[in-house]
Order: structure tokens, then sequence, then C-alpha cells
């Protein structure tokens, strides 16, 4: 199987040679693609000497048509990973222009496409850098970020390149995304909720949807029927998932619930509001009439009703807890008739991040625990347990 490895002019291209090794034992054929501020940094000779392969360097050289070398190579790759991926190239992907051989690989390529960012931290925060990351994940493209650490420019925040290990998981995930899920319909919760006190103020917590948007994105990649209920969020919801925006627990409540009779897996990774103003003020409360203590009335508890109402489902809840993780888990495991309970503990600040740590417990038994290991990656082994008790279910019933 043939990759296609982009690497862009950055202090960090060298750390491309330790990718590009472990693929190759991974088993799979690299094809390097430098591009000319990558090759500053870095010589095509290493590369070469190192994967035993040529390595392409431009557009245009004499006695070869490279013009439609890259039409063929974007045929023949399964996915195209740039690693480091600067500034300049996000851009240029996300505005579709083709100046280099890269970039014109990129659009002329049909194959999974994979970017390892790395840069100055004010670079990776700038507005335009934001706006395209955000357009080429929209596009389904997948994203190692950087990590946060000190940088060549000798500033420290986010920006540095991911370890090479993430990067090459990352990789051979998106190779091999694992069992198909086509015919199931699989319904993700994600994000918080809000609930208002008045026009102005409103009751709410830490969640970014990260982990809810990945579980969207790693059963559509697999060809599952996904529908996916979120909280506010910042994120784009993935291609092809059918999403409902709510904003209150109530409003999720009816959203999932209307759902859930034709769903085969569930998995409630949304922070739900436990308590909600008990009343609304459709006035803003003045400063003078401010009540010194708020009234709350506990919200419905929606995945311990979809455990009560339970048939066929796959029911997958989480648990946020910042300390005796896995007893309170268990609990709730038990309580909400679940089948599979994620627990990570959130005392550590995980909220917004792409990377977590978690302990999953199925009712049968199994327990796994992923570490520091991107959201995605996190999803796709949260469906492959979920397919397990699936099929010991259906194995079950079959024997009895
Ligand atoms: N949940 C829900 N409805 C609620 C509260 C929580 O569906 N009103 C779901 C969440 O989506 C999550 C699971 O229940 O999958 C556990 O949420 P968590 O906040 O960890 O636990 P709680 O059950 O709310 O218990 P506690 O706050 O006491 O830890």
């Amino acid at each position: 199987m043939k990759v296609g490895l982009g690497v862009t002019g950055c202090i960090a291209a060298y750390k491309a040679v330790e990718v590009m090794r472990g693929l190759q034992k991974a088993g799979l054929t690299v094809q390097v693609i430098l591009t000319g501020s990558a090759r500053r940094f870095i010589a095509p000779l290493t590369f070469e000497a190192l994967s035993g392969q040529p390595v392409i360097t431009g557009m245009f050289r004499l006695g070869m048509n490279r013009s439609i070398e890259h039409i063929q190579l974007a045929q023949e790759i399964r996915l195209l990973a740039v690693v480091p991926a600067t500034a300049n190239i996000l851009a240029k992907f996300a505005q579709g222009i083709a100046d280099d051989f890269l970039s014109t690989l990129y659009l002329s390529c049909p194959a999974p496409v994979l970017l390892a960012p790395a840069m100055n931290v004010e670079m990776w925060r700038h507005p335009a850098t934001c706006r395209n990351v955000e357009i080429l994940r929209e596009r389904g493209h997948f994203f190692v970020d950087p990590e946060i650490g000190s940088l060549a420019c000798g500033l420290e925040g986010a920006g540095k390149l991911a370890g090479v290990d993430r990067i090459v998981a990352a990789i051979l995930a998106a190779l091999h995304p694992g069992e198909s899920m086509k015919a199931l319909k699989v319904l993700v919760t994600a994000g918080p909720t809000v609930e208002d006190i008045d026009p102005v103020r409103f009751l709410s917590n830490r969640s970014s949807g990260k982990m809810g948007f990945a579980v969207a994105q790693a059963a559509s990649q697999r060809g599952a029927e996904v529908f996916l209920v979120s909280g506010p969020t910042r994120l784009s919801p993935p291609p092809g998932v059918h999403t409902t925006e709510v904003r209150t627990s109530a409003e999720m409540k009816a959203a999932v619930l209307s759902l859930y009779p034709r769903m085969d897996i569930v998995v409630k990774a949304a922070a739900v509001a436990d308590y909600r103003p008990a009343e609304f003020s459709e006035k803003k409360i003045k400063k003078d009439h401010a009540p010194a203590v708020l009234s709350l009335v506990p919200t419905d508890d929606i995945l311990a009703q979809l455990g009560a109402l339970k048939n066929e489902q796959v029911l997958v809840g989480f648990a946020a807890e910042t300390g005796d993780l896995l007893a309170q888990a268990r609990r709730k495991l038990v309580r909400k008739n679940l089948d599979i309970i994620v627990a990570n503990d959130v005392s550590s600040g995980v909220f917004g991040s792409d990377i977590s740590t978690i302990t999953a417990l199925s009712s049968g038994g199994e327990t796994l625990t992923i570490e520091n290991r991107s959201k995605l990656e996190i999803a796709h082994q949260i469906l492959d347990l979920a397919l397990r008790v699936r099929a010991a279910r259906s194995g079950a019933a079959a024997g009895s």
C-alpha cells in the first residue's frame, strides 16, 4: 500500500524522516514529496538513502512530465499526509492554490488527507490560519494537532509538531479505519447544554464537544448513518452527518428521544446540565433586584431514561469525574443500565484538548484503558468495543 508524505519548510522537517521510517516499518511504501522550502531544511538524499526510493522535489524536470506524474501518483496513493504542514501549505490547500508539486497533487488526489501542522504559536492562532484549518476540517481532513512546548522561535505555546508516534498511529488509523459500520445507525450527543437565567446570563460547562464530534466522525468514516445532537460548540460537524443543534437539556432530550427507537448504537458524550434555573426571567435581572441565591431544579437524566427504554441498542455513556474514577463509573454503568461507560478524569484540564486518557468499562466485564491518544483514535476504539458488545449480544441471542 502506497502513501504520499509531503514535507514542507519548517525546522521540524527532519522529524518527517522518522515518520517515513515508522510507516515503512508498518509495511507501507512511502513516496516523499519535498517542497522547495523543505529542501532548505533537509536534503532529499536523507530520505532517498533511508527509503531507497527517489524523492519528488519539483514540478518540472527535464525528460519528465511531472504534470502527468502528479495525476498518476494521486491515483496510486491511499493517503496523503503532510508532516510538518506549515501555515503556508494549509492556506494553499484551503484555497486550492496549485503552484508546486505538493499543492497540485493535493488538488488531484481523491485519497484521505492528514495534516500535522507545526509553526510559531502566533501563526497557529492567527485568525487566517484558524479559518484555513476550519475549512480543511470541514472537508473531512484528519489533523494531528500541534502540541504545546518550547518552539524553535524561542516562544512557548502551541505549535510544536506532534510526537512521531502519534503521527504514525494517526496515519495508520486513517488507513485502517476498522470494522465497517455500514447499515448501522449511530446517535451521538456532544458538547455542553446551556440553561438560561435571563436574556443575558446562563449556566453551562466547559465541554468543547470534541470527543462527541470525534465519535461522529469515526462512525461516519466507517460507513454508519450518523445522527449528531449537539449543544453549542465551536466545531463544524463532520461531513455527511445529520446534525441537530440544541441549546438546553430539554431540547437535547426531545431530539434524542425522537431518534432513539431507530438507533443501533448510542454514544452520549454530551455534558448535560444536571440543574437548570427554576425560573427564566424574560427581562434582564437588574443588579438591585438580583436574588442572593439562585434557585435551581434538576433536569431529566436523559441517559438514565434511554437505559430504561433500552431495547436492542448498545448504549454508551460517559462519566466525567474528579476522583474515585472507576468506582463512580461502575456505579453509573449499573444505575443507568448502560452497556459501556467511558470514564475520564477531568481534574487536570482535559476540556478542549485533542488528546485524552480514558478507561472504558463494559457491562460484560471488559476494561479498556487508552492513554494520551487523539480523541479520534479513542473514538474508534470505543466504537470497536460497542461492536464487540453488539456481536456478543447477537451471538447470545442466536444461542438461546
Ligand atoms: N447525562 C444525561 N442527562 C443528564 C446528565 C447526564 O444524559 N441530565 C449523561 C451524560 O451525557 C453522560 C452521563 O450521563 O453520558 C454521565 O454524566 P455525568 O455528568 O458524568 O454524571 P451524572 O449522571 O450527571 O452524575 P454526577 O454529576 O453526580 O457525577
